[in-house]
């Protein structure tokens, strides 16, 4: 039986080796390697770069080849969260149990916090040695690939909408576009440079982006449901704050059960897409009924 828990672990502990070497090549005592340091090692559950791992282990792949894309996803994301949390945005106070970047430093810090690790990360992927088995075609696409989903077509277009909808109403269709952008954009493009790295199929690849599709989706409601009945000591954030703030939310638009019953929804559909896959996807089909279960 497939142990989730034990693997997580495992792959946070290489993952956080990793992060914390890059970011030793950066001398760590000015004050902004301090700030990027301080919420890049605070304690986040690292679920892209595992996604990332995950999708390579499935496709037969290994942690070596995809590592340096799993370090960058998770410099983007921090990046996308001191962002969120500043005053002109959602402004909170606590992330990863710890406070906020902005909180910890000052805001002019924590703006060029997040604005270092975004580029950060593509100076780690443009800086991988290339081998024969390592094609630099292949990390030019994943460049391709992680630009597309944190830019102004994918995450950045996501953050917008959230902003610009605090206080109206969307429709469910819209805001199930506006949850596939913030959040779905970076996580399907996790999977897709997890597997791609490791020269996955195109039919593949394309079984792994309707997963992801499913999972991405069913990750922000669960962000969604956890702000109106999660712990925030268990999440190390606060809750409560979308429905203070107006946010759109599932379950401010179908209501806490119906989210639920969508979320698992998702998941179902989510393991039925992986049923091609033999035991080396056990990782990616645990990860989908942890995204729904967790309680952080
Ligand atoms: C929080 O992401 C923001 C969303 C996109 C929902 P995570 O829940 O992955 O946050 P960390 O990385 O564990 O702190
Ligand atoms: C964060 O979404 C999405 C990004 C940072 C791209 P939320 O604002 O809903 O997430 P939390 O609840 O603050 O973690
Ligand atoms: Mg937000
Ligand atoms: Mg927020």
């Amino acid at each position: 039986m497939f142990e989730l828990s034990a693997y997580i672990k495992k792959q946070n502990q290489q993952i956080n080796v990793a992060l914390e070497k890059i970011l030793h090549d950066s001398q760590l005592s000015e004050p902004i390697t301090e700030a990027m340091k301080y919420s890049l090692m605070a304690d986040g559950k690292r679920i892209r770069p595992v996604l990332c791992l995950a999708a390579a282990e499935a496709v037969g792949g290994k942690l070596q080849d995809v590592l340096p894309a799993a370090c960058a996803l998770e410099m983007i994301h921090t990046y996308s969260l001191i962002h969120d949390d500043l005053p002109a945005m959602d402004n909170d106070d606590l992330r990863r149990g710890k406070p906020t970047c902005h909180v910890a430093f000052d805001e002019a810090t924590a703006i060029l916090a997040g604005d270092a690790l975004l580029t950060l990360a593509f100076q780690v992927l443009s800086s991988v040695q290339y081998t024969d088995e390592n094609h630099s075609s292949n990390w030019l696409k994943v460049i391709q690939i992680i630009s597309t989903a944190a830019g102004y077509q994918g995450m950045i277009r996501g953050q917008m909408l959230d902003m610009a909808s605090e206080g109206r109403h969307l429709t469910v269709d819209e805001l199930k576009s506006m949850h596939a952008l913030k959040t779905g954009a970076l996580i399907e493009a996790s999977l897709l440079c997890g597997a791609l790295l490791v020269n996955a199929r195109k039919s593949q690849m394309e079984i792994l982006k309707t997963y992801a599709g499913k999972i991405g989706l069913a990750f922000q409601v669960t962000d969604d449901i956890l702000n109106v009945e999660g712990n925030p000591k268990v999440m190390g954030k606060a809750v409560g704050t979308d429905k203070l703030r107006e946010k759109n939310t599932y379950p401010a638009i179908l209501g806490l059960e119906a989210s639920r019953q969508f979320a698992e929804n998702l998941v179902n559909d989510a393991l039925q897409t992986l049923e091609v896959f033999d035991k080396k996807a056990d990782p990616l089909r645990a990860l989908a009924t942890y995204i729904i279960e967790r309680k952080r």
